[in-house]
């Protein structure tokens, strides 16, 4: 029997959850939930679904479906309703666009830790290629064409290329030039793009230009997307899936529809109301997604200037709700306390100063770097109040409770760096 260990995010948040109901106070930065409250029209119009007992279509109530047709058409990505499939998150469209689609899969690397299992449960072969030193979510353009070259010598068959625009784990959005040159490459090498755009209404700045690669390549590009990010809602397990508007699409639409119809059927009949109702981008949900992507911002960026302050080196987030410290530069004060590799860096982190984080490679990631994923999405407060508030406050990260946690995130990341520096480095 093969066994499948439970994903090391999933099973970091569930080990956290049980220590803190036995009383031990956690700074929980190893999950990336966003720790916000339902908004409450959400929860009114999944009371409104409730009644939906029935099953329904495979890919998702012809509403739901062009309401999320409606959402991709606003964003520069005209959709029809026969584009789209719902379904009980994005992990799902994400795992089964890898049994339909054969061949091995290109990732970035780091990146988000369940795409390798997922090409492995399908039977494929995870080819990870480095990510730039500017952001991360895609691979280096020059890393990806030699990644290719020597996989197709050692025999594998790369086919399909994802990308997570904007990142997890590295809270960086990737910009238009490089998405258009990832693109080109796509082309040459006849890749399938997978575009993973989960946290597509968490960039920072509104400013900041998304580019899909679903709008350069429409032909060879999936994406995937879904409500757990933008409006927490990772419980409700809310995704979607945007496929090609050809017969290929046609085809690779088909077949996970194929696979949902084997494995879970549908998204829960109420969820699909849910969605009708998110994806017609109501004024209220679009002050909601930024309201939300104000407040990750604020915080991300926060988080990012404490660990650059402890002397890690680190991109400046500017979507999602991560940052991806490398505490390379501190490696010797480090080593004196027996911090060697990334392993080692999330224990210490627990064991002295009771903070999760997630080792780097657990994302892919070389395991002797001392690079750790820290999640900033729940330190906005304990109770629904003061999360609330933290995301109507103008200056979040000043708000006592925000600031007690960012206080303490400042205090375990000094003491484990600077601390025990000789006096004369420090
Ligand atoms: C990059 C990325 N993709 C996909 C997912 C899956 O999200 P969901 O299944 O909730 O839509 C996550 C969740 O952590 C993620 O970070």
């Amino acid at each position: 029997m093969t066994v499948w260990r439970t994903s090391p995010n999933l099973a970091l948040d569930e080990w956290v959850n049980r220590r803190r109901a036995e009383g031990a106070s956690i700074v929980h930065l190893g999950f990336g939930e966003s720790r916000l409250p339902v908004f409450a029209p959400l929860v009114e119009h999944l009371m409104a679904g409730a009644g939906a007992n029935a099953y329904g279509p495979v890919a998702g109530t012809l509403a739901a479906r062009e309401a999320v047709a409606g959402y991709f058409t606003r964003r520069r990505l005209p959709t029809h309703a026969d584009q789209v499939v719902l379904a009980p998150g994005s992990k799902p469209i994400l795992s089964a666009i890898q049994h339909v689609v054969p061949g091995d899969c290109l990732l970035p690397v780091p990146c988000w830790n369940s795409y390798a299992p997922q090409v492995r449960l399908a039977g494929g072969t995870p080819i990870g290629v480095p990510i730039p030193s500017e952001c991360g979510g895609v691979p280096a353009p020059a890393a990806l064409r030699e990644a290719i070259r020597s996989a197709r010598a050692r025999g594998l068959d790369p086919r399909i290329l994802v990308l997570t625009l904007p990142d997890n784990p590295t809270g960086t959005l990737a910009p238009p030039v490089l998405v258009r040159e990832l693109c080109t490459i796509a082309e040459e090498a006849d890749l399938l793009i997978v575009s993973d755009e989960i946290y597509r209404d968490v960039v920072h700045d509104p400013a900041t230009e998304l580019l899909s690669p679903a709008e350069v390549a429409p032909h060879r590009t999936v994406v995937t997307a879904g409500l757990s990010k933008s409006l927490a809602l990772g419980g409700w397990r809310i995704g979607v899936g945007r496929f090609p508007d050809d017969a290929r699409g046609a085809e690779i639409r088909a077949g996970v529809v194929g696979v949902a119809s084997e494995v879970w059927s549908n998204l829960a009949a109420p969820m699909q109301e849910v969605a009708r109702y998110a994806y017609t981008d109501p004024p209220e949900i679009r002050e909601r997604l930024a309201a939300s992507a104000r407040l990750h911002g604020a915080v991300a960026r926060a988080v990012h200037t404490i660990v650059v302050g402890a002397g890690a080196r680190c991109r400046p987030p500017t979507g999602a709700f991560y940052v991806y410290p490398d505490f390379e530069p501190a490696r010797e004060a480090l080593a004196m306390v027996g911090v060697t590799d990334a392993r080692s860096l999330q224990r210490r982190l627990l064991d002295e100063f009771a903070v999760a984080v997630l080792a780097g490679d657990a994302l892919g990631d070389d395991p002797r770097a001392l690079r750790c994923k820290i999640s900033t999405s729940m330190l906005y407060g304990d109770t629904p109040e003061q999360q609330e508030q933290a995301l109507a406050c103008a200056d979040p990260v000043r708000l006592a409770h925000v600031a007690e946690l960012l206080a303490r995130i400042e205090d375990t990341f000094t003491r484990l760096c600077v601390a025990r520096r000789p006096a004369a480095v420090r």
